[in-house]
């Protein structure tokens, strides 16, 4: 145990690169140690990093953890040695000697930037997906895919454009729809499995048609204790829908976020992005109305 004021000498040593090696690296890395952080895999995150979300509140992993594996290759203090293995260790308590052995990289650690040119002119390649031999043809109403034609063209030299791809579509047509996406699967060459994966990862996109004005009541803790429940009571009641779904009219969609960032305003809403708060009563029927 190190007591506050106490010079710090020596190093330390912490195995595994999971997320709690690295926080434990970055408390004992800010507290004025050297760490060594070992790891046998190439990487460091471990399976958080691998995570979608986290139970049970639904949170993004990487969100989480990323910034932590940032600061942690950043801070001075700690050395990552991935693929790295303690061989032996010896000594007493205080005054251990640890031997690692490490496996080849291949990369210059010190000159890599992280560019990821090396992976595009890599020679070996990793097939995950097999291309049906005949390429489906996929049909799109001739608006559709003069839409999606566009929204491909603006991207046709572009380095990993399915993202911003998708985003346009998301925006053109108001969702992703499926024949759209399978379209855009065959277009860029690329499975229609990754595109889904990344479809219903972020919120920002949408597998369903949406209404003409989103509302998003805000469920995080300061909002829920004042009554955003019975707020989404009332919406629900009056639009006839569950979180998630629009209205028959296809003129409000329903959802939840977790902190719109104006507490002090809880309970809150949002319509389109602009923030109704200190909502009380029927007040939410209120701006319903300015949108009806
Ligand atoms: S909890 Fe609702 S705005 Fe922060």
């Amino acid at each position: 145990m190190i007591k506050q004021n106490e010079k710090k000498v020596g190093a330390v040593l912490v195995q595994g690169a999971g997320i709690a090696g690295v926080q434990a690296a970055l408390d004992l890395a800010n507290s004025g140690l050297k760490v060594y952080l070992l790891e046998q895999s190439p990487v460091i995150g471990g399976m958080m990093a691998r995570l979608d979300k986290t139970f049970p509140t639904g949170d993004c992993a990487t969100c989480m953890v990323s910034p932590k594996l940032v600061e942690c290759a950043r801070n001075l203090n700690v050395e990552i040695l991935t693929l790295s293995e303690l061989t032996d260790v010896t000594g007493e308590p205080g005054n251990f000697k640890a031997t690692v052995r490490r496996k080849p990289r291949y990369v210059d650690e010190a000159k890599c930037t992280g560019c990821g040119v090396c992976t595009q002119v890599c020679p070996v390649k990793y097939q995950i997906y097999q291309e049906p031999e005949v390429k489906p043809v996929i049909e799109l109403a001739p608006d559709d895919r003069q839409k999606t034609d566009c929204i491909l063209e603006q991207y046709r030299d572009t380095q990993g454009a399915l993202m911003p791809v998708l985003k346009g579509i998301n925006n053109q047509f108001g969702y992703l729809p499926e024949d759209v996406l399978r379209y855009v699967s065959v277009k860029m060459n690329v499975p229609v499995s990754l595109i889904y994966r990344i479809a219903t990862f972020y919120n920002a996109f949408s597998l369903t048609p949406r209404g003409r004005h989103t509302i998003s009541v805000c469920a995080g803790t300061t909002c829920y204790v004042r009554g955003a429940d019975k707020l989404l009571d009332r919406l629900k009641g009056r639009l006839k829908v569950d979180i998630g779904q629009t209205t028959v009219d296809r003129r409000f969609t329903l959802e939840t976020v977790r902190c719109l960032g104006c507490c002090s305003l809880a309970p809150v809403i949002s319509v389109d992005g602009e923030i109704y708060g200190n909502l009380r009563g029927n007040d939410v029927l209120g701006v319903l109305e300015a949108y009806e």
